[in-house]
């Protein structure tokens, strides 16, 4: 692979070659397999798990990993093309990103949107330009979407059923004070779908996910010959799932208007035992940072069901592999 961008790049074969290469580096934690190559991580927003599992992933390889923080503890970067760079931003994303190429092997970026215009916004520009722009292989950190997230879920999953057939995937939706981003439900909804899980996105009124990642999933289950359905009542959802993955994001109708009366109307969609009472026996997950209590109950993130940590982990894991197939795909003798 070129790129490490959407998951939707990649088929259930290529997802499941990742994560049995992430398996072997959960037994298997340090190889100097990436000896002297240099990861450059760009992060526009802040992040924990991301930039701690980005730089011992390519410094337990042998490798090391340069943070910046644009606009923070780096230059400020301009991310529109042909902007008339007349306000904060002292750099455009075209000059640092071809720096960048001349000293690193990888890059990765974050850069969420700012929900205010989604129709630009759902068109990803930073991420596609960025991977136009770059020499050296690019890595989706969290835009509109979150592959590597998604790849870590999968691994997650695998390890405890060994199969991802005829298992119920609830992606469902739970309440946060904020309207937050859709990547994580886009990537992880796709990601299930592709590997051949049943999938049902169940979510309040009017806070469905974009129509692109709605048809994916329902395309994939078309081919796969699996069931996909879309719900807005939990109990319903619940009914037999073997997986749930919690996620709150923002209404898409409140793109620039976030409308707090209509939010806070969902303050109940929250996960607790009597709920996962309907499923069966599932595992539950969440990306995190997870706000307990409000999404969903310690009782159920505390239970042996919940793979929250284990997920987490998994992110160190997946992104080895996915920086060991780029390599792989870039080699230029280094
Ligand atoms: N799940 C995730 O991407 O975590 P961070 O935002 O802490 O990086």
């Amino acid at each position: 692979m070129k790129h490490f961008l959407k998951i939707e790049d990649f088929s259930s074969e290529q997802l499941d070659k990742l994560v049995v290469k992430a398996n072997e580096f959960k037994k298997v934690r340090y190889q100097n397999i990436l000896k002297n190559k240099t990861l450059i991580t760009m992060f526009f927003n802040p992040s924990t798990r991301t930039k701690i599992s980005f730089d011992l992933a390519i410094t337990e390889l042998g490798g090391h990993c340069v943070t910046l923080e644009p606009g923070k503890s780096s230059w400020g970067i301009e991310i529109n093309e042909g902007a008339v760079m007349d306000s904060e931003a002292e750099e455009h994303l075209k000059d640092a990103i071809k720096v960048i190429s001349r000293y690193a092997d990888f890059v990765g970026i974050r850069c969420f949107p700012k929900f205010q215009d989604w129709e630009k916004e759902r068109k990803d520009l930073i991420l596609h330009n960025l991977a136009m722009w770059s020499e050296i292989p690019v890595v989706n950190m969290e835009t509109i979407s979150h592959p590597c997230q998604a790849l870590a879920m999968l691994q997650t999953i695998k390890n405890k059923f060994k199969t991802f057939k005829k298992k119920k995937f609830v992606m469902s939706w739970a309440y946060h004070p904020k309207g937050l981003n859709t990547a994580v439900a886009n990537s992880a909804s796709v990601a299930a779908s592709i590997v051949g899980m049943d999938v049902t996105i169940v979510n309040p009124p009017d806070y469905d996910l974009d129509p692109y990642f709605i048809n994916l999933v329902k395309e994939n289950c078309k081919v796969n010959d699996t069931e996909f359905s879309m719900t807005n009542n939990m109990d319903e959802a619940y009914e037999g799932a073997d997986f749930i993955y919690i996620k709150s994001w923002g209404s898409l109708k409140q793109i620039g208007n976030f409308q707090p009366e209509i939010h806070n109307q969902y303050k109940n969609w929250k996960v607790d035992s009597n709920l996962m009472k309907k499923t069966n026996n599932a595992y539950i997950s969440h990306c995190l940072p997870l706000r307990r209590n409000m999404l969903v109950t310690d009782e159920v993130l505390d239970s042996p069901n919940s793979l929250i940590y284990e997920e987490a982990e998994n992110r160190l894991h997946v992104q080895k592999a996915i920086l060991c197939e780029l390599n792989n795909e870039w080699y230029r003798g280094k």
